[in-house]
């Protein structure tokens, strides 16, 4: 493989042979093909696109570049992705569902992305949480609780590291299939075998329109099956954020009253739409979703998880042990319906208190957030308040700005849908 003849083929819109992919992309990580000649490629892959071949092909290439999971010995390995979105806590009630319904949902997550959050964040508002663990303590948590939340392991897809860190600082990352192959080679590596991809859509998502959110949906599920996994995607809505707390521990704390009974419609919509079709890639019965969550075992779960993980499991009941700025509520300058909560400018007000990064590595402050009190189709009087702020003083001025932004108000609102579309 000679490494410039390579990258014309792709600048002349041409197939790449599979040898000659794996050949590259392996050559990059023994330094044997330099980061220029990958940044080109990368640059020539953007614009001509990949097939679904090629993306399948590099899939498995970033896949194996490191270490590998294997989850099969365990009951039901299931595992869940979300595009990334606003208030998007779905997975700390999805996987205590999964594991009181009988799977293993073991899986690795990562930190904030610009104005969304992150997993890993939001669990380490929990006093003593860790995520960090050596394989042997990720595979005994999975069998003993069938629920383990990981940080992203760097031996896990090294070679989709180094290309992300390229894709940065070369504009590559807006690509579907460099996308959804990174995204799908950690989920190769990890090891489940069903696989179910949260594909979020609107103003608070990266993909803004449902035809973007398709193509990419399509390609994830693509090179999930291609590789021999069982995979479905639902797509949906990120106009407005998913529940009404948006911030760390203020998620964190959502997610407990989820799994209480009390959470918010659209949040136990999407968790449990979610968990259905995980089951249903087992050929489990979808209905065991619903009474794992009514039955409070996804309660019970959750706290087993979050006591094997180093945390401390009185939170369930006491919420003061959560961290919390100063409260300030956003206060509304005329009546009106509700028209829109723009996800977007909420996350961007989160991110301003710092509840998100900046830059990379950048502390965190897990107390500081945004609590909806009203939501789109919400009647509200001049002068009611439409959000609580939590906050210490930094970066108030900003976020509420942002929040001012946000809420839009008017005579009528008509309700959308939250679940949009599957695939397959
Ligand atoms: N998340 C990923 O893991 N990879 C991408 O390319 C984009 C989002």
């Amino acid at each position: 493989m000679n490494p410039v003849q390579f990258i014309r083929e792709k600048r002349e819109g041409l197939k790449h042979r599979r040898e000659d992919l794996k050949a590259f992309l392996e050559g990059y990580l023994k330094e044997e093909v330099a980061d220029y000649q990958v940044s080109a490629w990368l640059m020539a892959a953007f614009l001509r696109g990949l097939d679904p071949e090629e993306t399948l092909w590099l899939t498995e290439t970033m896949a194996y570049s490191g270490r590998v999971l294997d989850l099969s010995h365990l009951p039901h390995p299931v595992d869940k992705h979300s595009s990334g979105g606003v208030g998007d806590k779905v997975s700390l009630v999805v996987g205590p569902i999964l594991a009181a319904a009988g799977c293993t949902f073991a899986k690795m997550s990562g930190r904030g992305l610009a104005h969304t959050g992150g997993t890993i964040d939001k669990l380490e508002s929990v006093p003593g949480w860790r995520g960090e663990m050596t394989e042997g303590e990720f595979l005994e948590r999975a069998e003993r609780i069938g629920l383990v939340i990981a940080a992203q392991s760097p031996d896990l897809a090294p070679l989709d590291g180094k290309l992300y860190a390229l894709r940065d600082v070369t504009a590559t990352v807006e690509s579907i299939p460099l996308i959804a192959s990174s995204i799908m080679s950690k989920k190769l590596a990890a090891g489940a075998r069903s696989i179910v991809l949260d594909v979020k859509v609107g103003k608070g998502a990266f993909m803004k329109t449902l035809e973007e959110a398709r193509l990419l949906a399509r390609t994830m599920v693509g090179i999930g099956q291609g590789a021999g996994r069982r995979v479905r995607a639902l797509l949906t809505s990120m106009e407005a954020p998913l529940g009404r707390a948006v911030g760390n521990a203020i998620e964190v704390r959502e997610a407990i009253e989820t799994l209480k009974g009390k959470g918010p419609e659209d949040l136990v919509e999407v968790a449990l739409r979610l968990a259905e079709e995980a089951l249903r890639l087992e050929g489990l019965d979808p209905g065991l979703a619903r009474r794992a969550w009514e039955s409070g075992k996804a309660l019970e779960r959750f706290q087993a998880f979050l006591e094997a993980q180093g945390g401390n499991p009185r939170v369930v009941e006491d919420f003061s042990l959560l961290p919390l700025g100063e409260e300030l509520p956003l206060v509304s300058e005329k009546e009106g319906v509700v028209q829109e909560v723009d996800a977007y400018r909420v996350g961007l007000a989160v991110l301003a208190l710092g509840g998100g990064r900046r830059k990379k590595g950048e502390a965190i402050d897990h107390g500081v957030g945004v609590y909806l009190l009203k939501k789109p189709g919400d009647w509200v009087e001049r002068g009611e308040a439409l959000a609580l702020v939590y906050h210490r003083g930094k970066g108030l001025e900003e976020a509420l700005a942002h929040l001012r932004e946000a809420f839009q108000l008017g005579f009528s609102a008509s309700p959308l849908p939250l679940v949009l579309d599957a695939v397959p």
